[in-house]
């Protein structure tokens, strides 16, 4: 299977604020969705509980918790340690890694494909992006964002792949 990345940063590589985003960037949610749909999410359990509407249509939602209790609908996937993700995502599958910090953490050394948002605004937060050391990667693709009245915040689309 094919690990990838996909997340969107501000200038101190924040993520996140009181369980949710810290910004509002309809057009990155709406690239999150193009870039996901169809493929498993892989989530840390408080990134599945900050989804307003439960789990996320079209994909399979895996979610990861120390707590093997821990309750989800019939359509989603719990994992209490990564080696149980092959149970779930077929071979030749792209799956897609989606926070937060531990989950990133977790999936480092496995990660081949980087989707980032890079936002150039500071936001106040409380979850920070791991440390990706950008020497192992190769930029693929970059697209800057459209800005309007909805969109405010300068941001860039950036995909990244890893050397072999
Ligand atoms: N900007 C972005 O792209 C982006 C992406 C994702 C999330 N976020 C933001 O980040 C924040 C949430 O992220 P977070 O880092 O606080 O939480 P998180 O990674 O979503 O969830 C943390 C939980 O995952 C489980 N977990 C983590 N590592 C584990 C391991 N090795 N084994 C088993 N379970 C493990 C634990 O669940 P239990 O406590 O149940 O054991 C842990 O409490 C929110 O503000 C969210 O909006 C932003």
């Amino acid at each position: 299977m094919m690990i990838s990345f996909v997340w969107a940063e501000d200038k101190n590589q924040i993520i996140g604020v009181d369980g949710h985003l810290p910004w509002k960037l309809p057009n990155d949610m709406k690239r999150f969705k193009d870039v996901t749909t169809g493929h498993p999410i892989v989530m840390g359990r408080k990134t599945y509980e900050s989804f307003p509407n439960g789990p996320l249509p079209n994909r399979l939602n895996i979610v990861i918790s120390k707590n093997s209790d821990y309750q989800v609908p019939e359509t989603v996937a719990l994992l209490t340690d990564k080696s149980q993700l092959k149970q779930y995502v077929q071979a030749d599958e792209e799956v897609m890694v989606i926070g937060g910090e531990g989950i990133f953490k977790l999936f480092s050394d496995d990660v081949d494909r980087l989707y980032v948002t890079k936002i150039d605004h500071e936001f106040v937060g409380d979850t920070k992006m791991v440390k990706i050391d950008y020497k192992k990667f190769n930029l693929i693709e970059k697209k800057e964002g459209l800005m309007d009245d909805k969109n405010i915040y300068p941001y860039t689309f950036e995909t990244y792949q890893r050397i072999k």
